[in-house]
């Protein structure tokens, strides 16, 4: 075979072979086939696409290019999530110690973050001494000891995403159905769960940015799912805002402590009992949704969520301690409000933007090898739907200088549309996908 043949295959619409990606996948992955036509073969899938079996057979040459991760070790039903991103995002913090206590075993893996969405990993860091790096055997014990570990990606996982995505990152080729789909889903097979829930983000903070992307992505995501025969669920969700109020690494670290604590009923808690009822209805946990969500809120209710992440906490180094009381959190030297120089509905977020200001306090990635500052970011006390008076807080910025908390008070003030008639917030559950 000869690279040159199939990316004029597939430049002029042609379907790729199952062995034909298989040869592409292993060659580049060696080393075979250069970056250059690698990058001519990315552009001509971003412009002619691929079919669903050629979607299902990249994700398959891309999975075989690594490691598995055999949780035949861990008892019970053994779930994972993932979430295509967005700003604000601390679901997991409150997911997977919510389901580890309906008896679900969650063993996930995770990544720090990169541009103006936040990691889970750089936020669980917020907890002193807290470390995702642990040995495979550590990982799987604490999983079947407290139902729940979270450890930071090897590189012996699906190493042909790792250059793949690399290079789609600066050839313009990321935002390609097949190429995010097999991407994705490489690494959440690789993870080796069961039931795979996959929270499909659409809006303004989102890489899909309108419902019919987010949804043709939930679709394929599925689809190939069921071909590698695994239970996959994607439930597609609003990302015109940002999710919750806390924007920035400590910061949502509280927030999701205090959902925990029962002190939180908004999107997030919403979007956990959704996520969260498709997994114990896929796993055989529940026999309904409506049972599963009650299930779900019990775990607050009784306390035993909060207890699942304490014991988390501690087993992964960090101090527990800190999960009781959050003033041993980081904390910004400079706090200041962002009042509103006009009253109005808000109309519209821009939750890109949002991000953004997070960046700008120093609280994101520009580099992979950048570090974040953990006490920084944004809490919000106006979403869409609100009415906002001249001189209330649109939201509160964490700082460690005045000069950045001032900047990022004008950048707040720019993501917030307001409007003199009433607005309404559009349904933050999209859809979900079986
Ligand atoms: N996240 C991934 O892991 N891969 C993509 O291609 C896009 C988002």
């Amino acid at each position: 075979m000869r690279m040159n043949d199939l990316i004029e295959k597939k430049r002029d619409g042609g379907e790729l072979t199952g062995d034909e990606i298989r040869w592409m996948i292993e060659g580049y992955t060696r080393g075979d086939i250069p970056d250059y036509q690698m990058s001519a073969m990315c552009m001509a899938i971003y412009f002619r696409d691929m079919s669903d079996r050629e979607t299902y057979d990249l994700t398959m040459a891309m999975l075989d290019s690594g490691d598995r991760v055999d949780l035949s070790g861990v008892t019970g039903v053994k779930a994972d999530k993932h979430s295509t991103g967005g700003v604000g995002d601390k679901t997991s913090l409150l997911l997977c110690p919510m389901v580890a206590a309906c008896g679900v075993k969650m063993a996930k893996l995770s990544g720090r973050g990169l541009g103006h969405t936040g990691g889970t990993i750089d936020k669980l860091e917020s907890f002193e001494g807290f470390s995702t790096a642990m040995s495979m055997e550590t990982f799987l014990r604490s999983v079947n000891e407290n139902g729940f570990a979270i450890a930071g990606q090897t590189g012996q996982l699906v190493p042909a995403d790792k250059k793949l995505y690399a290079l789609r990152d600066v050839t313009a080729t990321v935002a390609s159905r097949p190429l995010i789909v097999s991407s994705i889903m490489s690494k959440k097979l690789a993870a080796g769960a069961d039931v795979i829930v996959l929270d499909v983000k659409t809006g303004s903070g989102a890489f899909m940015e309108t419902e019919e992307a987010a949804f043709g992505l939930a679709r394929s995501m599925t689809d190939v799912g069921a071909r590698a025969g695994k239970k996959v669920i994607a439930v597609v969700t609003d990302m015109d805002e940002p999710l919750g109020n806390a924007v920035g690494n400590a910061l949502e670290v509280k927030e999701a402590l205090a959902a925990l604590k029962g002190r939180y009923a908004g999107d997030l808690m919403e979007l956990c009992l959704t996520l969260g009822s498709q997994i114990l209805l896929a796993g055989g946990i529940a026999p309904d949704e409506e049972s599963a969500r009650a299930m779900l809120r019990a775990t607050i209710d009784d306390g035993s969520a909060l207890e699942r992440f304490r014991r988390f906490v501690a087993a992964q180094g960090g101090d527990p301690a800190a999960v009781d009381d959050e003033s041993l959190l980081p904390k910004a030297p400079v706090v200041m409000e962002a009042v509103s120089r006009r009253a109005g509905y808000v109309k519209r977020m821009d939750a890109h933007g949002v991000g953004v200001v997070s960046m700008h306090l120093g609280g994101g990635r520009v580099w992979k090898e950048d570090s974040v500052d953990l006490a920084v970011g944004v809490v919000l006390h106006k979403k869409v739907g609100d009415h906002v008076e001249v001189g209330e807080s649109l939201g509160t910025i964490h700082a460690q200088t005045e000069e950045t908390a001032g900047e990022a008070v004008m950048l707040l003030r720019g993501c917030y549309e307001l409007t003199p008639e009433k607005t309404e917030r559009a349904p933050f559950i999209k859809g979900i996908v079986r």
